[in-house]
């Protein structure tokens, strides 16, 4: 059975025509082309694939594609404006929150929703959000320190 959904994909309205079973993140990589969401496992635990679904971040391979009708999407294609990198994206290139680069789209869509929801988190507080986020680097403390100094800018800026 294939199914139509519609929805916001970083601001523009789109359209596609899915099979039933099509989980989210393959629509956003498949048909959109917007393949910095990154699938790193096939068990939900390592966060690569977080997009933001209605302003929440969510694993996009733990939902359809059906799902995401009538939502609003955000990858991280649609972070930076303008030409410019947003100011988390500029926290993770200064402290060098990142090395193969892999886990990094996940990293920062996590990151905003924690700094929306929490504008000065502490480390712990930082470490404990992440849990759901593993970089195959063990980057995790340039990532931290990232975060931190992102949250810091965006309150600032
Ligand atoms: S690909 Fe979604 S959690 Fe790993
Ligand atoms: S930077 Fe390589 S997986 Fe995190």
């Amino acid at each position: 059975m294939s199914i139509n959904v519609s929805f916001t994909l970083n601001g523009e309205a789109v359209s596609a025509h899915v099979a039933s079973r099509t989980l989210l993140v393959e629509m956003i990589r498949e048909r959109f082309g917007r393949t910095g969401t990154h699938v790193g496992c096939d068990t939900s635990q390592c966060g690569a694939c977080v997009i933001h679904v209605d302003g929440r971040s969510v694993k996009s391979c733990t939902m359809l594609a059906a799902q995401a009708d009538g939502t609003e999407i955000v990858t991280i294609e649609g972070v930076a404006k303008n030409g410019q990198l947003h100011p988390m994206q500029e926290a993770f290139r200064e402290h060098h929150g990142l090395q193969c680069g892999f886990c990094t789209p996940g990293m920062i869509m996590s990151a905003l929703d924690l700094v929306k929801q929490n504008p000065d988190p502490s480390e712990k507080e930082i470490r404990e959000w992440l849990e759901g986020n593993l970089c195959r680097c063990t980057g995790y403390h340039n990532i931290v320190r990232a975060i931190k100094a992102g949250a810091d800018s965006m309150r600032v800026g």
